[in-house]
């Protein structure tokens, strides 16, 4: 991006927006080699307001360009979030290939309208009919998804308030026939139900395909205010039905800075690449950058696995092409942990700039942690007794913008005591995969300056089988 546009706490390979504020991801489609990622975007400030979609194109999932806005309020409200689909059929007669995108007006009421891009996402026409499905709940956050079983269209959306899914259907992206709901006593039901997603996912390992529902919770998420939940189970083109009890709640990721997570529209490959608002709305309009607030999470690619609890479940792993990303490579090898802190300098030249890669075996707690010259640190805890994996960023640098700031974050791991971790530090943001996809934990953190250091230490005998660091380059 604008190199005159760089402040201090500006991810260098995160997606951010030039300026202004940015929430939820939006109507993201893939064509041509081009992934389209738009987003609720303030044009004018850096605090929510005045919703838009804003822009920006990437060939790679890494880089970004700023494109101009592409969709802008009009007198049915502002533009709140939706998907896009590529038309390749020609199904809305706005011409074979043509993208169309289906989000909310925001005015007094909530509704559904459509706008139809013929230059490939750059300009977007409003559809004349809208709004194209009205409502007198608050309901919102349109997914438009092809169904390739009942070969007609459906859309998600939720009634925000009710903790519920409605589903439709369609021929023509323009009539929509309401089918059924879910929601009612499902996951967590704190907050508002938003910005849902249906996906088809491949069972790894099986031949297994299952169905997939991905809703946003604020708050209510499992370390405060927002997250993603999602459910899986079966659709026949009108109806979903969960798996699981009632009782039983998924996430998708366990830091607090993930959410409105939803995926790319006809991704090549048969992929399933997802992203997130690398935010919580408990203090999201308060973090301590100015030009611009919010950046999005990396891209990540999602499967399902079977657990031996046998419940499905997301499994999350970074997007192949965030490889490209690794610059000079620095290996320490192998060592083992004990009582006494081991201390590794982290390459000097990155910036503060990493992704790291720690495969451990476990004895019982291994604790690891990420320092710098001004006394800021992050302690990350893996307990292989627990079977959990924590984060504590209470003393990161910047925290005392809002008390919700202050978390210590806690997912569940695998059984196993082994455990390849994969780390990806921007300037400030920490994202943590662990290797077989069974949790990512995203947390935003202020460190006055970039982390240096990486120590290790345990309460029993673990072993660092393998320890990289790779500079970033971007
Ligand atoms: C989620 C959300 C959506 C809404 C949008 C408005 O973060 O509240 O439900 O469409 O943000 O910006």
């Amino acid at each position: 991006f604008d190199a005159k546009n760089v402040e201090k706490f500006r991810p260098a390979y995160h997606h951010t927006p030039l300026y202004g504020w940015m929430n939820d991801p939006n109507g993201m489609f893939y064509k041509d080699g081009v992934w389209h990622l738009y987003y609720q975007f303030n044009p004018y400030a850096s605090v929510w307001g005045n919703m838009t979609w804003g822009h920006s194109s990437s060939t790679d999932l890494i880089h970004w360009k700023a494109e101009a806005p592409a969709i802008y309020g009009d007198g049915l409200g502002t533009i709140f979030s939706g998907s896009s689909v590529v038309d390749k059929d020609n199904t809305s007669g706005f011409g074979s290939g043509a993208i169309v995108a289906i989000y909310t007006s925001a005015g007094m009421t909530q509704q559904q309208s459509m706008a139809y891009s013929t230059d490939n996402g750059m300009t977007f026409t409003k559809y004349s009919g809208n709004p194209i499905i009205m409502s007198d709940q608050e309901c919102r956050d349109d997914k438009v998804i092809w169904n390739e079983q009942t070969n007609k269209w459906n859309l998600v959306m939720v009634a925000a308030l009710e903790h519920q899914v409605l589903f439709y259907s369609s021929d023509d992206l323009k009539h929509w026939t309401k089918e059924g709901a879910f929601g009612h006593g499902y996951g967590a039901q704190d907050g508002v139900w938003e910005c849902p997603d249906l996906m088809q996912l491949p069972v790894r390992g099986t031949g297994e395909k299952k169905w997939v529902l991905i809703v946003n919770i604020n708050p209510g998420g499992p370390n405060g205010g927002s997250a993603t939940q999602y459910f899986v189970g079966d659709f026949d083109g009108k109806q979903f039905v969960c798996d699981s009890k009632p009782e039983c709640t998924k996430w998708m990721d366990y830091g607090k800075d993930h959410y409105a997570a939803v995926s790319w529209s006809n991704s090549p490959n048969g992929r399933h690449t997802v992203m997130a608002w690398m935010s919580n709305w408990q203090y999201a309009n308060a973090v301590p950058t100015k030009q611009f607030r919010s950046a999005n999470s990396l891209p990540r690619d999602i499967e399902l696995f079977k657990n031996v609890d046998g419940e499905y479940y997301i499994s999350t792993t970074p997007s192949p092409e965030l490889v490209a990303l690794r610059g000079k490579e620095v290996k320490y090898g192998q060592f083992s942990v004990h009582k006494k802190i081991i201390s590794k300098k982290l390459p000097l030249n990155a910036d503060g700039l990493y992704e790291i890669l720690a495969d451990i075996n476990n004895s019982n707690i291994t604790n690891i942690m990420l320092s710098n010259a001004d006394g800021d640190r992050v302690l990350m805890t893996y307990n292989s007794a627990k079977h959990t994996f924590g984060m504590d960023r209470r003393r990161s640098g910047l925290v005392d913008f809002s008390s919700d700031f202050l978390a210590a974050t806690v997912a569940p791991t695998s059984a196993s005591k082994h455990q390849t971790l994969r780390m990806f530090i921007d300037r400030s943001s920490i994202e943590i995969f662990d290797g077989d996809g069974r949790f990512v934990m995203t947390n935003l953190v202020f460190p006055r300056s970039p982390f240096t250091t990486i120590s290790f230490q345990s309460n029993g005998r673990s072993k660092i089988n393998n320890l990289k660091v790779w500079n970033i380059k971007y």
